[in-house]
């Protein structure tokens, strides 16, 4: 067994030394890059004193270390592959290091690397120790200037973090540029780049009056692509200072989009590097789907100019405290431009169909994980994802008037400094006059709380009394769990649809704002002065990332399906009730039974086109069937064939007895106009696709004629790709003709030809693995860009079907390339792992077959730490 080292939330130690600036020079070159880092150090005060001085550093080649300009011999310094200790330094020295590196060589995209002829950096969050030897930790905080020098006609835009302070020519062609950020800043957020890049310009005047320069800046053929983003930008500044009072605070912003790049973006104090994926749009090769990402992303790496930068981490374990905040605001954000119903209901599926599955899983862990092996196996959808939702209580616990002037308190009291979740909670509770201390075990304890609700009415006394009982699974090294401090929303509807009052006989303090709050593992509540028996709608809004268990009838979910007042609810109804559909469907195919009877859910969901909802976009995803990977959640153990069938079998039967309603809307919704987009027209374009999609159910050849018809003349990218995903997810007529056609048309835009990869491999047709064998021997396959690599491998792993075949052929394909990607990038292998990790959900077969190759891959020589930590944790004994 590999010798690990597991890093403990509770060993943090503050640093020994503080560097107050750092200088950095880089001599970008083809062959090498020569780095020279020179730092003030100082000891600091408050820690244990010793006067070693550790540095982090990997994989470069150490030139030389001076201390106060004389060179050091290495008895005065220890070096081993993890970094450097400095014996002895004094309480303020001047160190300088210089090494060299080989970006051109660097392929797992961490540190400084090369993408498309571009030098550019990513240092979250342990990359800057493979630029140069460095306390790699982010509360070491320092002011940064840096020197970039390059070859002048290959490079000849130079970028750094901050403002421009110089430039010049050099001998040899060369050219210069200096760059300095008066801010103090962790190194992971520190970034570089250089290369042939063309930029647009805009500006933003804050509130206070400062004007504020913006560019964007990509590789010239994409230059035109960049406008939607700018105004991203602009829209995400202003909605920061109206919501949160956050001003930018730099006289400039930069963002630089990359081909390669492991993440989605990336905060770099005032150089935003951003993966052209969420950057680059326009209506023919980019979707509305893309169009929603890039706001939120731009949005989302905006907002940590306060939430990340100006107030940062004190350690890796209190990730959850920028991200989980910083998420929360991009999705307030996105909600206040969009469809906020829709919005919410589509971060709530992303929250169940991989924040719940992950806390269900071997690899649960808290939003502020107690250990690691590597940090980076740490940005998951718990901590993101869940992270938020525990933010958006707080918020719905405080209102949002105390919300507000508790992360005032938070930015005004932290502003430069390093600091901890713990923090943030009490300002919450400093300014909401509140004990948190039971809210706390939110950030403590793994695992998904479910809520089992049962209730009476009462006639004679008029009362409804509700018994709430809350119990969390067991999650890896947690067995028993403390209750959680749970707000839950709720309303009770008349047999009219009409709300009734909400009063408590008594503890009035439990409920304010239609909101209880639940703190024990049973909570009892007695309603009163209801004139008749309500019909409860719980969790609105989603208010916590819970499950919950009641019994509705049939007919109760029907009609809240189109009464409720809360499109959450609302949209929930349907959701319970066509996933509790497949399953009655999926055990009768199960016991060899023919399903039928779906007259109830044939109505509901005719009922949905009779409502004439003004938000279309909320009505197409009223129409949308539950996600295979949701379904999955409420069986203890998966029959993946026969689920599939039956999420199948429920949508040709919709399909087939509202063929006409389909038809009809998806005429209705045809735009004449030039693509827009707007709030009306995603709606529009949304609602249109779901329809075409139940329509082409029927196999009828005119309705592929009609989806061919519009991937033939779509103007936009929306229209065309839905269209494409129909024709080539099953085995019809056009396939080979639209996969063919759909390539020539777009072989020179790689994030559409990703596109054309991502469908095919999410496609259902018999001869699926020759067609996954020619995707990844076509020659624009390529593994080593991230984005290619997902859209054929992740995207097979997101196939259920076809990934989890019994012969086991599916677990053996990625466990190839997880091994062959581990040496190339560990941190694109270590997410492709984790697909094979809930083996614990399948029958013994496949649990026997996932097993076998995770065992492959754990035996691995060399392996990187990132696919050990996944791996090794998946096969650990149950908890
Ligand atoms: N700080 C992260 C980037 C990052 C991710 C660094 C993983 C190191 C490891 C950035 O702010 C981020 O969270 N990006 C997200 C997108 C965002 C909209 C949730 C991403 O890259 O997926
Ligand atoms: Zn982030």
């Amino acid at each position: 067994m590999k010798k690990i080292k597991l890093n403990y939330r509770n060993d943090y130690k503050i640093p020994n030394h503080v560097v107050e600036t750092v200088d950095l020079r880089f001599e970008l070159g083809e062959e090498k890059t020569t780095v020279t880092a020179t730092m003030t150090v100082k000891a600091n005060v408050k820690a244990e004193q010793t006067a070693d001085l550790l540095l982090y550093g990997k994989d470069q080649t150490l030139c030389h270390v001076k201390l106060d300009k004389t060179q050091l011999s290495d008895k005065d310094y220890k070096k081993t592959d993890e970094g450097l200790t400095l014996f002895n330094v004094p309480k303020r020295c001047t160190v300088e290091i210089c090494s060299e590196i080989k970006p051109q060589e660097n392929t797992s995209l961490m540190g400084l690397y090369k993408s498309k002829g571009m030098f550019c950096t990513q240092c979250e969050s342990e990359g800057f120790r493979k630029i140069t030897y460095y306390p790699d930790r982010p509360d070491v905080l320092a002011v940064f200037t840096v020197t970039i020098i390059a070859d002048k006609k290959s490079y000849p835009v130079l970028l750094a973090n901050g403002n421009l302070v110089d430039t010049g020519d050099l001998q040899d062609g060369k050219h210069f540029a200096k760059w300095h950020d008066p801010f103090k800043k962790p190194c992971y957020l520190f970034a570089l780049v250089a290369g042939d890049l063309s930029h647009i310009d805009d500006h933003f005047i804050t509130r206070s009056g400062r004007k504020v320069h913006l560019a964007i800046y990509t590789h010239q053929h994409n230059i035109d692509k960049c406008h939607f983003a700018m105004t991203s930008l602009k829209k995400a500044m202003k909605w920061d200072e109206e919501h949160y009072g956050r001003e930018y605070d730099l006289d400039q912003f930069m963002i630089v989009a990359v081909d390669d790049f492991n993440f989605g973006a990336m905060e770099n104090k005032g150089l935003n590097i951003f993966n052209t994926q969420y950057i680059l749009a326009d209506p023919k090769t980019a979707t509305d789907q893309d169009y929603a990402n890039i706001d939120t992303v731009v949005a989302h790496e905006y907002f940590h100019n306060w939430s990340g930068n100006r107030v940062t981490l004190r350690d890796w374990f209190q990730l959850t405290l920028k991200e989980g905040l910083t998420v929360f605001r991009d999705h307030s954000f996105s909600e206040s431009i969009g469809s906020a119903a829709v919005t919410r209901i589509q971060q709530v599926n992303k929250l169940r169909n991989f924040q719940f599955a992950e806390d269900h899983g071997p690899l649960a862990h808290p939003i502020r994980p107690d250990a690691y092996i590597e940090v980076s196996n740490f940005y998951t959808a718990t901590v993101y994802e869940k992270g938020s939702e525990v933010i958006r209580m707080l918020k719905t616990i405080l209102g949002d008037e105390l919300y507000r002037r508790g992360t005032d308190l938070y930015f005004d009291r932290y502003d430069g400094q390093a600091v901890t979740c713990e923090n943030f909670v009490q300002c919450m509770e400093e300014v909401g006059d509140v004990d948190l201390s039971k809210f706390r075990y939110w950030y403590e304890q793994a695992g998904t709380p479910v809520l089992r609700i049962r209730s009476k009415y009462d006639r004679k006394n008029k009362s409804f009394y509700v018994v709430i009982k809350q119990s969390c699974p067991n999650t890896p090294g947690q067995q028993h769990k403390k209750p959680f401090y749970i707000p839950l929303k709720m309303m009770l509807l008349d047999k009219h649809g009409k709300q009734m009052p909400l009063k408590l006989e008594d503890k009035p303090q439990r409920l304010k704002n239609n909101v209880l709050i639940l703190e024990e593992e049973l909570s009892e509540f007695t309603f009163v002065d209801l004139k008749e028996k309500p019909l409860a709608s719980f969790l609105c809004g989603f208010s916590a990332p819970v499950k919950l268990h009641y019994r509705y009838t049939e007919h109760q979910l029907a009609f809240l399906m189109t009464h409720d007042y809360d499109r959450f609810c609302q949209w929930e109804a349907g959701e319970r009730y066509t996933v509790n559909e497949i399953i009655r469907t999926m055990k009768q195919l199960q016991a060899d039974e023919t399903p039928t009877n779906y007259q109830i859910l044939i109505n509901a969901v005719r009922s949905i086109f009779d409502e004439e909802y003004s938000d279309k976009q909320f009505t197409a995803e009223m129409l949308l069937l539950p996600t295979l990977a949701y379904v999955m959640q409420h069986l203890k153990k998966v029959d993946i064939e026969h689920l599939c069938k039956a999420r199948e079998i429920v949508m040709k039967r919709i399909a087939s007895e509202l063929e006409d309603s389909m038809e009809k809307y998806y005429q209705a919704n045809q735009s004449g106009d030039a693509y827009n987009y707007s709030k009306d027209d995603v709606g529009r374009r949304h609602l249109k696709n779901v329809c075409l999609a139940y329509l082409s159910e029927s196999q009828h050849p005119q309705r592929f004629d009609m989806a061919l018809q519009q991937f033939e003349t779509a103007d936009n990218m929306t229209d065309q790709l839905a269209a494409f995903a129909i024709l080539v997810n099953k085995d019809t007529p056009y396939r080979q003709q639209v996969i063919e056609q759909f390539y020539q048309q777009w072989r020179h835009e790689p994030l559409v030809i990703d596109k054309w990869f991502a469908i095919q491999a999410l496609a259902d047709v018999p001869d699926y693995y020759d067609q996954l064998a020619q995707l990844l021997k076509h020659k624009d396959f390529n593994i080593k860009n991230p984005n290619r690599a997902r859209a054929v491998l992740a995207s097979f792993t997101r196939n259920l079907k076809h990934f989890h075949d019994s012969s086991g052929r599916g677990y053996q394909l990625i466990s190839q390339y997880i091994i062959k990607l581990d040496a190339i990038n560990p941190m694109v292998a270590s997410r492709l792992a984790t697909s094979l990790t809930n083996w614990r959900q399948f029958d013994k077969a496949r649990q026997k077959l996932m097993k076998q190759v995770l065992k492959g891959v754990v035996a691995v020589d060399r392996l990187s730490k990132d696919t050990y930590e996944i791996v090794s944790k998946s096969l650990a004994k149950g908890v």
